[in-house]
This record gives C-alpha cells, structure tokens and sequence, in this order.
C-alpha cells in the first residue's frame, strides 16, 4: 500500500453554500485556510486532494464522481446522526449511555456514539458484560461486574475506575434512564488514540455503558438446535468476554440458516462446550442435572446461579445430583432435557439437537422448573442478586 506519509492537500478556489453561521467549524476543523475567503459553492472534490509521497496520480480524484457526497460541518452531523436514528427505529430502545469520554450521561440516541480510534473499536480489543434490568432492579449486577473486571484483566487493559465506581456509575445510568425492564450493556476498553495495534497510544482507558429497554417476556418455547460447523475460540479467548464475537455471530447465523435458535460449539476433543451466547445443561435419564465444565468456555452467571438453585430440586428428590463434567454428543443427545442458560435466554428448554429429537420432543419439566426458579429469583431473590436503582 502507498505510503501516507506525506500528505498534501491543494485549495483550490472556495466558494460555499454552506449558512454563513457554520463557516466557522470549517475554520475550526482546519478544512479551510483561515485567509481564503468562503464565497459560493463549496463541493468535496474542490476540498479534498490527497497525493501519497510516492504517487503523482490524485488518490482521490477531483473529478464529478464525489462531488454528491457533502462535506458536513459538525452540527450537520449530528442532525443526520437524529435523522438517521429516527428513520431506523428497530424494536429496541436505547434509554441512555454513559461514556467516560463524555464524562456523564447522555439520553438522545443521536449521542450515542464511540470515538472511530478507539482500540475497541479498531482492532477489537474490549471486553462487555451484560445485566439485566428486572422490575427497577440489576440482576446479579454483582457477579456481571466481576466478570468485566476479569475478562479486563485477561485482556490486558487497565480499569478506568475501580470497581466499585464502575459498579456506582452503572447503577446511575439505569437509574436516569427510569427503565423498568430490560437490559444493561457495558464496555470496557483501552480506549481512544491512534490507530496502532498496540495500545501505546492509547492513553485514558474508557468505560461506556448502555441501557436498552425490552418489554418482551422471555420465552418458553422449546427450541431446536445444530452443532456449529463453525470453529470455537480456543479456551484463552472463549473463557474472556472480549468483543471478538465473529465466530459467536457466524455460528448464530448458520444455526438460523438451517431453522435453528442456536448451534452448540464442541470443543478440541468432542466434548459438548456451549453455545454462542449461552451455556448448556442436560437432565439426564437418571435424573442428574449435567453441565459441561467451565475451564474452555464462558463462566456464565446465569448457568452458576440456577446450579445452585437447582440444589432446591435435589433436596426434594426431583433431581438425584448435580455434575458438572465433560458431557459427550451422546450423552447430551440422549438426555431426557436440553436447556440453554444464559442473561439472554435465562432457561430456554431445547427440543431437538440435528436430527435427534431430545427426550420425548416437549418441554422438559425440570428446565420449565428451573425457568420459573430464575423468574422468581428476579422478582424477589436475595440482596446478594438483586440491586436495587433508585428512580
Ligand atoms: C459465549 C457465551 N457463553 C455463555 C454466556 C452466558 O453467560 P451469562 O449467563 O452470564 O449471560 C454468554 C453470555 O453472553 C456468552 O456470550
């Protein structure tokens, strides 16, 4: 590739059709030598020439072809940005952000943004955790936190604030944004400044935050499920919630492909690991409750929290044990219950896996149990998964 190094940009004759009350941001944003005058019609190609050191061609050519695509001051951007939010409102609503860029809170859509250098979002360097927003109260907002601050640590990015202020500014964002239900989404990252593949030119670490409001109950239904044919990430990545999420992403979309919910990853030696955004769990003939082992796969808060509220089943003889093992293909295949557990799905029962239709192809009633155990949780578990935000 040519190198940039050498930049140089010619001005030709300025004329703008721009309101006189923004030609001051093309000063400002040094698009405009401030001793040419801003007469009539401006056009990006008149603007913007850019020669490589080693090229004599124009890189970007002065001819008709740009000269619709506008050059945008600021505040035009940024009524674009509300123009383009307001033409594509999807099913979800973004309630408010936090950005320690910004250093507060922001409720407008429109504001809603990350700097393009951050290392995030270049070269994907960040890690995320979500929580959920139950009836004004974080779920298990405890437990989400720590994993963020561990998936940070493993990603070798320093914490923008301790703990306890990032847990503090989470809770201050759901709380302005007054949702009721729904779902928190935070980031954590090396931050914004220059676009090299290390962070050494990252300088200030940086926290943002998301509320998104969702009324939808969550669902029931038994689902079907596929192997994934897409690769899992090996266990230093795959036990991380960082934000490479392609092969998460791929695998979801070959499962809808093939008119599934979801396709379960195998790990190196055959063994069942988990799906792409939630783990698995199986109730076995014998009426054991089992789970494949974490030490290759996302430690899933949800997936801990209904093992130990599965200890309930146990002390009532529903269930005969809990094991968390390697399971193999046949053994989750010939399970009498298949759930996917996760902050996504909570307990989604699984109905068939491939062609292998699981227990007797309805519901199981163990994973409607643990479901309802999870639900109730929400509603009116103890403090230690429930914190509550003050409105
Ligand atoms: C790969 C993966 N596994 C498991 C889970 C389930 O984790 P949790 O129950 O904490 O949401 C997730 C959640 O996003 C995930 O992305």
């Amino acid at each position: 590739m040519a190198s940039m190094a050498s930049l140089s940009a010619s001005y030709p004759k300025y004329t703008s059709n721009f309101p006189t009350r923004y030609t001051h941001l093309l000063y400002d944003l040094c698009l405009v030598p401030r001793n040419l005058p801003l007469v009539k019609k401006l056009s990006f190609s008149d603007l913007t020439i850019v020669r490589s050191s080693n090229q004599t061609e124009s890189m970007i050519d002065s001819t008709d072809k740009l000269s619709d695509i506008p050059l945008l001051s600021c505040l035009e951007a940024i009524e674009k940005l509300k123009r383009n939010r307001e033409n594509n409102k999807g099913n979800q609503q973004y309630l408010a952000m936090y950005s320690s860029i910004f250093g507060g809170i922001v409720t407008d859509e429109a504001a809603m943004v990350i700097p393009m250098d951050d290392h995030m979002v270049h070269r994907g360097h960040g890690v995320f955790d979500t929580a959920i927003i139950a009836n004004r109260h974080l779920y298990e907002l405890d437990q989400h936190v720590d994993r963020i601050v561990k998936s940070a640590t493993m990603a070798k990015i320093i914490l923008p604030f301790d703990r306890e202020t990032i847990q503090r500014i989470l809770i201050q964002t759901v709380s302005v944004s007054k949702c009721i239900n729904g779902s928190l989404r935070y980031w954590i990252s090396a931050g914004p400044g220059e676009f090299q593949l290390s962070t050494s030119g990252c300088h200030q670490p940086a926290l943002y935050a998301i509320v998104i409001e969702d009324k939808s109950l969550f669902d029931s239904k038994g689902i079907k499920v596929v192997t994934s044919s897409i690769p899992m990430k090996p266990p230093q990545f795959a036990t991380m919630k960082s934000v490479n999420y392609l092969p998460n992403a791929l695998s979801k979309m070959e499962a809808e492909e093939k008119g599934a919910y979801a396709a379960i990853w195998l790990d190196d030696d055959g063994f069942v690991a988990e799906g792409p955004s939630m783990n698995v769990a199986f109730i076995t003939k014998e009426k054991e409750m089992l789970m494949p082992k974490i030490d290759k796969i996302l430690n899933g808060c949800t997936a801990k929290r209904v093992l130990t509220l599965a200890e309930g089943l146990v002390r009532e003889g529903k269930l005969r044990r809990i094991r968390v093992d390697n399971v193999s293909v046949d053994e989750g295949k010939s399970a009498d219950e298949m759930m996917l557990i996760g902050s996504g799905v909570l307990v989604r029962p699984v109905i068939q896996w491939d062609e292998q239709v699981i227990g007797d192809g309805k519901e199981g009633p163990i994973t409607k149990t643990l479901l309802n155990f999870i639900l109730e949780d929400m509603k009116s578990g103890p403090s230690s998964v429930r914190v509550p935000v003050p409105y």
